[in-house]
């Protein structure tokens, strides 16, 4: 916004576009800035200082000066420094208030994005670490669309593996009726069963075996594993509302089988499968290596499918049907080498020739003691058993008693989880500490929650006229300037598939506007004009940050 505006001024100014500028690091010295001028004295062996100066010049010496700038100095050794006038910022801020999305520019091109996110494993209870893949990857979404592009989010279930033949084993040796199969039974029996397979060799083979036999068709398995499917897949689907997370397919791993046939053909027309010890393998190692990669496992020696298997049939799948411009996969940072050989088997057939295949890992939730995040109940970090602590915890912290509705206290909890997590840039770990994190001081969700309710509070039954081109201090322009940003953290978040930049620029923003209503009395004003120009822009700042929060699905509550 206000650097292209600039950019494009001084290209008309210069004549060519030798000189773009950037955000100022030392914004107490000026807002934005150019070091081009070394470029510039290397390319044209010339002296930076009579380059930067010809240049300063020539930017002070228009007639519309005060349309964009306040001041244009050169630095020593070859630095321009821009000090950008409040007329502009005024300027920016009235097309911002007045065009949807703030004036967020449209792609050139509309593109089909296809996100891969949640993967939660069916009969297995949700724990704790599945929110992240549920979280980040609804936020990449909700972004990606409000950059103006196309996307188609599926849920990919796991709902086809052991942990299937598992529970139907545990359904036979417990004698239970299918009628009489529940979510409680499920939970239970998934973790005695994963538990007595790693110390019963017969037992784990049988499991493997019921597994194999309902993928070929059994029909005794496949109509346990549809009740099985149904109870476990209602809950999850429980949980992704909780979270405000959703998707367009709700489709799984078994889908997959469908597609197996042709992708085996498909290979095959590309000479790419081998025989290797009676399986079917890809080999796709490259020279450049530095690290050998397995080849791709596609059938196993006593025919079963695996995971790679299922995946590359799933892609086979979406081309066929969707053939989208980007797959997007939001998975733990641990599955980086299984993607590395289902994309490497891609490329080499050939199978998705104008589409981007991306990996997007993320760390682990860990908890004080830097392990994986376990509720205080200990074993079962199951996530409604998080949700409970959290609410707790929050509420322990009010000073106020005055009691709060089950309603507002879901938006909270969501929140706090959210802001926790999406702060932190995808593919690190993270240390996640409820006491923190549920403060209403500091880097999190109740503290931006605050800001935007207060400022909800100062609004309430005004009206607002036009901005002027006035600014009344420092604060002020602070917080004017930083509205002006938006579009710098979007594009940040959306190029790198980041929400971290778009819950940083949240935080920054709320800082700021802080800052102002703690300086500005904007209800006790007596001038007028002053205070209409403050209105006008907490309302802005109100409107973007319930923008902005929705894109990582961040709701406000009536009261906190
Ligand atoms: N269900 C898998 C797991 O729990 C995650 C699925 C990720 N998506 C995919 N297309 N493989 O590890």
């Amino acid at each position: 916004m206000i650097i292209d505006i600039l950019n494009e001024k001084i290209s008309e100014i210069l004549g060519n576009d030798n000189i773009r500028v950037i955000r100022s690091n030392r914004r107490e010295l000026c807002d934005y800035q150019s070091d081009d001028v070394f470029k510039l004295a290397k390319i044209e062996h010339r002296n930076p200082m009579e380059i930067g100066e010809e240049i300063v010049e020539k930017l002070n010496s228009i007639s519309d000066f005060n349309e964009y700038f306040d001041k244009v100095e050169f630095v020593r050794p070859g630095f321009i420094n821009i000090t950008v006038s409040d007329k502009l910022i005024n300027k920016v801020l009235r097309d911002m208030m007045n065009k949807p999305k703030f004036g967020l520019n449209k792609p050139e091109k509309e593109e089909l994005f296809f996100l891969d996110y949640g993967g939660p494993n069916v009969a297995k209870p949700l724990h704790v670490g599945h929110m992240r893949t549920a979280i980040v990857g609804e936020s990449i979404k909700r972004i990606i669309s409000y950059m103006g592009h196309k996307t188609i989010s599926d849920v990919h279930l796991g709902d086809y593996g052991l942990q299937i033949g598992q529970v139907i084993y545990g359904i036979k040796k417990d004698g239970i009726d299918i009628n009489d199969i529940t979510l409680e039974y499920l939970e239970e029996t998934y973790p005695k069963m994963s538990a007595l397979c790693k110390v019963d060799e017969a037992v784990k083979n049988e499991c493997a075996t019921i597994t194999k036999e309902l993928q070929d068709g059994n029909l005794e398995y496949q109509k346990l594993w549809k009740v099985i499917l149904e109870i476990s897949g209602n809950d999850i689907k429980r949980l992704y509302r909780y979270l405000d997370v959703s998707f367009d397919l709700w489709q799984g791993e078994s889908d997959a089988y469908k597609y197996i046939g042709k992708t085996e053909e498909f290979l095959n027309s590309k000479n790419l499968l081998e025989i290797s010890e009676g399986a079917k393998i890809v080999n796709v190692s490259e020279e450049s290596d530095k690290l050998e990669i397995p080849p791709f496992l596609f059938e196993k020696s006593n025919g079963a499918y695996l995971y790679g298997t299922t995946d590359l049939a799933t892609i086979y799948e979406r081309m066929e049907r969707f053939n989208p411009d980007h797959i997007l996969y939001i998975v733990d940072n641990r599955q980086n080498l299984h993607f590395e050989q289902v994309f490497r088997v891609c490329k080499k057939s050939n199978l998705t020739p104008s589409t981007d295949l991306e990996f997007l890992g993320y760390g682990t939730v860990n908890g004080m003691d830097g392990k994986p995040y376990k509720t205080r109940s200990g074993d079962a970090p199951k996530l409604d058993n998080l949700f409970n602590e959290v609410k707790e915890i929050f509420l322990n912290k009010r000073e106020e008693n005055k009691s709060m509705e089950d309603k507002d206290l879901d938006i909270i909890v969501n929140a706090i989880l959210k802001f926790a997590d999406l702060q932190n840039s995808r593919e690190r770990d993270y240390i996640f500490d409820i006491n923190k994190f549920s403060n209403v001081v500091g880097k999190t969700g109740p503290y931006i929650l605050y800001t935007d309710l207060r400022i909800k509070k100062i609004l309430d039954g005004t009206s607002i006229l036009d901005l002027s081109d006035n600014i009344y201090n420092e604060v002020d322009r602070n917080l004017r300037l930083g509205l002006t940003e938006f579009n710098i953290a979007l594009n940040h978040a959306f190029l790198e598939r980041k929400p971290s930049y778009v819950a940083d620029y949240i935080y920054n923003l709320a800082v700021l506007v802080n800052n102002f209503y703690q300086n500005n009395y904007v209800l006790n004003e007596k001038n007028e004009l002053k205070k209409n120009d403050w209105l006008y822009v907490l309302s802005l700042t109100n409107k973007m940050l319930e923008e902005l929060l929705d894109l990582i699905m961040i709701k406000i509550p009536t009261f906190m």
